[in-house]
């Protein structure tokens, strides 16, 4: 392995919006089969790989609650995926800035960031798209897309396939309008219709939003959903879901327009926050020796 003495490697790891998602079908492993573009937005978590004990540290906004147990961290998992079976004397921080359970992908990017972490710490060779896809199944349907390090793709089976598209340049302003609730990916799919399905694949480019087949079954479990699609148009935004929900998103071309919709959006009650696509995939950067300190505050 690698002499990391005094090194740390720091990723990070960007929440994404599905433009489009649809629902074609359920498989035999009884996931769904999907198909639709993601892209990856500026909000993003912070992990950072260090020499030390064995460890996972989480530091978080006072509203960010994760499991407890190390090894239901999605984070930690990847790591420990990139790791296979050799001694892993690091440690990972976790720094959350994307709302969990809010169909914003934080979870499965915390985990294809430490993925590609851990896989630089042990000087793997560049992962072969056969690896990508096995994460699908490893840690997650969306962390493919993640793993990928692409800033828009055409993900499609169950999440297994990443194509990736000329990133979306057209409206790069987005504006994340928050529900106040959280609602988990499997009971969306669990209420999910077979007569909502689509009958057609969305169209393969990254400047369209699209539909959401999964909007008709987040609005049955949370039917406040509805006033706050009227509130958004009330604010002059144009709603779209991302993933399971329960945030919305809205594409807009300038700065000064979405900072309108933002404030629009607070003087009537509602919380939303500036962001911008991404054009790149975030990169590891390597932090040598005495600028360790200036980069980072030891927990
Ligand atoms: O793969 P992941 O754990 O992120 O998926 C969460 C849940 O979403 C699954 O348990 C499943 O109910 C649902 N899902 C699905 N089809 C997909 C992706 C997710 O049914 N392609």
């Amino acid at each position: 392995m690698t002499d990391r003495r005094g090194t740390l490697l720091a990723l990070e790891a960007p929440a994404k919006l599905n433009l489009s998602l649809a629902v074609l079908g359920r498989r035999a492993d009884g996931y769904h089969e999907l198909a639709g573009v993601m892209v990856l937005l500026e909000l993003a978590d912070r992990l950072t790989l260090r020499p030390g004990d064995e460890g996972l540290t989480i530091d978080g906004g006072s509203d960010v609650e994760l499991p407890p147990d190390r090894d239901a961290n999605l984070a930690w998992r990847g790591l420990r995926a990139a790791f296979g079976d050799a001694e892993l004397e690091a440690r990972l921080t976790l720094e959350k800035s994307i709302p969990v359970a809010a169909g914003l992908g934080g979870g499965s990017s915390d985990g294809a960031a430490a993925w590609r972490l851990g896989r630089r710490w042990v000087a793997a060779p560049p992962a072969e798209a056969g690896e990508i896809a096995g994460l699908a199944g490893r840690l997650g349907a969306d962390v493919p897309f993640f793993a990928a390090a692409v800033p828009s793709a055409y993900v499609s089976g169950r999440g297994e396939r990443v194509e990736p598209l000329a990133a979306a340049t057209a409206r790069p302003h987005v504006v994340l309008v928050d529900a106040g609730f959280r609602l988990p990916t499997a009971d969306v799919f669990a209420a999910l219709r077979p007569a909502e399905w689509s009958r057609q694949e969305p169209p393969r480019d990254a400047a369209v939003a699209g539909a959401n087949d999964l909007l008709p079954a987040a609005r049955r479990l949370r039917p406040e959903l509805d006033d706050l699609a009227a509130a958004i148009r009330t604010a002059g935004g144009e709603p779209h879901l991302t993933g399971s929900g329960p945030t919305f998103f809205c594409l807009t071309d300038d700065a000064e327009r979405a900072a309108d919709l933002v404030a629009r959006l607070a003087a009537a009650g509602v919380r939303a926050t500036p962001t911008r696509l991404r054009t790149q995939a975030a990169t590891i950067r390597s932090i040598a020796g005495e600028r360790e300190h200036d980069a980072e505050e030891e927990p």
